[in-house]
Formats: C-alpha cells, sequence, structure tokens
C-alpha cells in the first residue's frame, strides 16, 4: 500500500516502511559526515585530504575512537594467539580471506575478556591482531611460515613486513596507509549498521567485527576494485586508453571506478589517494596506467553524459594502489577491512555509549488468523 509519502516508502497502518531502511535516520554518530554533493568527508569534522596529508592510519583510528587527534600515535601490530594460529592452519588453502579474517576475529574473541561496555583498549587490541592473522593466512596458503610482529613498526608497514617477509620501502607503506585512512570509516554503511545492531544487543566486540565482516563480504557492498584491475589489464598501455574507453562505452559497458550513488562531486577519498599515489618518486607501473586512464575516461565520461556528473570513485585507486604494493586482487575485501576495523570498532564504542537495543518492527504480510486443517 502506498501513499503520497517519498518515493519507496510504503505506510502500514500508521507506521512508515522503508525497504532497506532508505532514508530512515537509524542512529546519531559524531564519527563522519558523508557529503555526497559537495564531495566532502570528515572524520570528527577534520578533512579526509588533511588526514591523509598529516595523518597515519594509527592516528585516524585513535581519532575515531577517542576524539583526541595525535598525529605521533603509534599502534604496531600484535601477535596472533596460538588458537587462531590453530584455526588457520585447519583451513583449506582454498579459502577466501574474507572467510579466514571472520573466523580469525570470532576465535580470538573466543579467547579474549571482552567485558562490557567495550573499550578504545579493546578496539585497539582487534585493530592491531587482525593485520598479523590475515597475512598469517596469505603465508600459511603458500605453505610458508607466520611472520611475527616488528613492534618497531606501525601499523599499516608493520602489515606488509608480515605478508612480505621484509620491510616495504616507506613511499610504499605510505600509499597504503593513505588507502586505510581514506577506507576507515564511511557512515552507516551495511557492514557498520550490522556492527551496532549486535552491540546494540550488548555482545561484545569481536561479535560485533565477525558480523561487520559477514555483512561486508557481500558483493553489493565493497564494490569491486578486482574488475577496476581487470579493466586496466585490458587497457594495457596509456597509447591504448582513449580508444579502450570509447569502445567499452560504445557496447553499453560501465568504467569501473567512475560513478558513485552518493558522490556527485570528485569522491575526496580518490582525491587523496590520487595525491598521494601521485608524489610517489617511482610509481608502480600500475599507477601510471591509471593515472593517464582516468584523465581520458573523465574527458570522455563528460562527453557523453553531459547532464550527469561522472567522476571517480574511491575503488578505482584502491585498485592500482593495492596491486602496486603487491597485494593479489584477492587480499582487496580482506585488505578493506583491515583498515574499516577503526570505524567499525569507533561505532561499537559510540553504540555502546548510548545504548539502545535496535528492534525495528516488520510488516505482517502472512494470512490473517485461521484454524490448523483437521
Ligand atoms: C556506482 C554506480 C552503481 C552508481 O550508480 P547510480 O548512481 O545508480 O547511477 P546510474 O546507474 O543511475 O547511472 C546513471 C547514468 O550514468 C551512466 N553511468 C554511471 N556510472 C557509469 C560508469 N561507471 N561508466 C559509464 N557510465 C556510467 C549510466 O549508464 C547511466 O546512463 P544512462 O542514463 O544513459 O543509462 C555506478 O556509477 C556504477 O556502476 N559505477 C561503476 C562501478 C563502480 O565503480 N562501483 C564502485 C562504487 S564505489
Amino acid at each position: 500500500m502506498t501513499d503520497g509519502s517519498p518515493a519507496g516508502t510504503i505506510v502500514a497502518g500508521p507506521k512508515p516502511y522503508s525497504p532497506g531502511l532508505e532514508g530512515v535516520v537509524a542512529a546519531e554518530t559524531a564519527l563522519s559526515l558523508v557529503d555526497g554533493e559537495r564531495g566532502v568527508l570528515l572524520y570528527r569534522g577534520y578533512r579526509i585530504g588533511d588526514l591523509v596529508d598529516h595523518g597515519t592510519y594509527p592516528a585516524v583510528a585513535n581519532l575515531l575512537w577517542t576524539g583526541d587527534w595525535d598525529a605521533g600515535h603509534h599502534l604496531p601490530t600484535a601477535l596472533v594467539p596460538e588458537a587462531v594460529l590453530v584455526a588457520l592452519r585447519g583451513l583449506p588453502t582454498t579459502a577466501k580471506p574474507m572467510d579466514a579474517l571472520r573466523t580469525a576475529i570470532s576465535v580470538w574473541g573466543a579467547t579474549q575478556t571482552l567485558e562490557w561496555p567495550p573499550t578504545a583498549e579493546q578496539a585497539r587490541a582487534l585493530t592491531a591482531f587482525s593485520p598479523s592473522a590475515l597475512a598469517a593466512f596469505a603465508r600459511l596458503r603458500r605453505g610458508e611460515d607466520p611472520i611475527e610482529p616488528d613492534l618497531g613498526l606501525d601499523l599499516v608497514p608493520g602489515f606488509l613486513y608480515q605478508l612480505n617477509g621484509e620491510r616495504a620501502d616507506p613511499a610504499t607503506a605510505r600509499v597504503l596507509d593513505a588507502y586505510f585512512i581514506v577506507g576507515a570509516e564511511h557512515g552507516l554503511n551495511a557492514s557498520t549498521f550490522a556492527a551496532r545492531v549486535i552491540t546494540s544487543t550488548r555482545s561484545d566486540i569481536a561479535s560485533a567485527v565477525t558480523g561487520a565482516i559477514g555483512a561486508m563480504k557481500g558483493p553489493l557492498h565493497g564494490g569491486a576494485p578486482a574488475e577496476v584491475v581487470e579493466q586496466l589489464h585490458q587497457v594495457g598501455s596509456p597509447e591504448h586508453a582513449e580508444q579502450w574507453v570509447r569502445e567499452t562505452l560504445d557496447r553499453g559497458e560501465r568504467l569501473m571506478g567512475f560513478g558513485h550513488r552518493v558522490y556527485r562531486a570528485y569522491d575526496p577519498r580518490a582525491a587523496a589517494l590520487r595525491r598521494v599515489a601521485e608524489s610517489m618518486e617511482h610509481k608502480p607501473d600500475w599507477l601510471e596506467l591509471a593515472i593517464a586512464v582516468e584523465d581520458v575516461a573523465l574527458r570522455v565520461l563528460a562527453e557523453r553524459h553531459p547532464e550527469r556528473a561522472l567522476k571517480t570513485n574511491v575503488e578505482y585507486y584502491a585498485a592500482p594502489v593495492l596491486m602496486g604494493v603487491g597485494l593479489t586482487p584477492d587480499l582487496f575485501a580482506a585488505t578493506f577491512a583491515l583498515a574499516r576495523n577503526a570505524g567499525w570498532t569507533a561505532h561499537v564504542l559510540e553504540q555502546s555509549a548510548a545504548n539502545r537495543l535496535i528492534r525495528p518492527d516488520a510488516r505482517y504480510i502472512g494470512p490473517s488468523e485461521r484454524d490448523l486443517p483437521e
């Protein structure tokens, strides 16, 4: 049944029904503001570009958890408990890295005493151990031993060290750190909402993040930087960019990494990533190619869709950055989850601080009251 309510809103008796909860305000948050019209993303009021230019992922995570800005905040990766390593060793080598990470966090939760209410210390511990767990799984599945954390390194270079067995050069670590910063938080998306729902039952932080990873794993959530990689493969080299872009659009296909449901302006996360990537002295080939293709794509999309602003989104630069630092595409989604740990756990803290059980109503559409058949 519909009435004069906004499109998509169905009124069941006195209560509005919005499929997908679209347009429903279900939480108050001081963590981030996403302004799609102006192309602005703020974490606790600070512009994402400034955070990328002047901060690190640990500083940004700490800002989200505590509200305090400490540019020098240090957060190394943490040891993986033996029970988690046993679980990771038990997985098939073909397991998806997202499944391995979700399993690792669930097992980690079983090894901890995670009292209610959740604390910034719990958030820090979960965020610090997760990269070690993902790196351990990536090594185990190729028959290599996990590497213990180097406590002198911050979280992102520490993750690369545990993944590759050698310290990354600072420019490479910096560009991945920028990716972690732009991926840290983005409002009440599906996985963050899942984390808040679980927290609202007074469950623990590991359960909330385990559930959030389950939500993020769905193909409708994270988008597809792996598809951007596939398209860049097809382009091959910058000289082919113009022809490839025109032919792809002529076939009615979409250019991956362009357009956004919320952002009409250039995605501020893509802008920040591009800036850091461009400042690298030795850009990996992937970045060189992506930058060349983007310029052509923006020009041709503007020509073909003068009525609609189709600009670069964050997935576009995520792809060459992740490839450039040596990650295989099947690790992209789980690496995004590592970055989002800061936001998920910050929402867990925020939800628990002013908790109300999240329990919406459902509109009953089954048969009316009746007798069982004789
Ligand atoms: C992200 C996305 C789903 C947003 O979609 P949306 O806001 O619903 O936009 P629409 O699907 O209504 O598209 C509007 C018009 O722009 C075109 N368009 C949108 N994104 C496009 C793209 N990436 N390449 C080419 N054309 C595109 C559509 O074909 C459509 O044109 P038409 O009106 O002539 O049919 C869409 O831009 C897209 O598919 N992008 C590519 C995938 C991607 O990068 N995903 C990651 C997002 S973070």
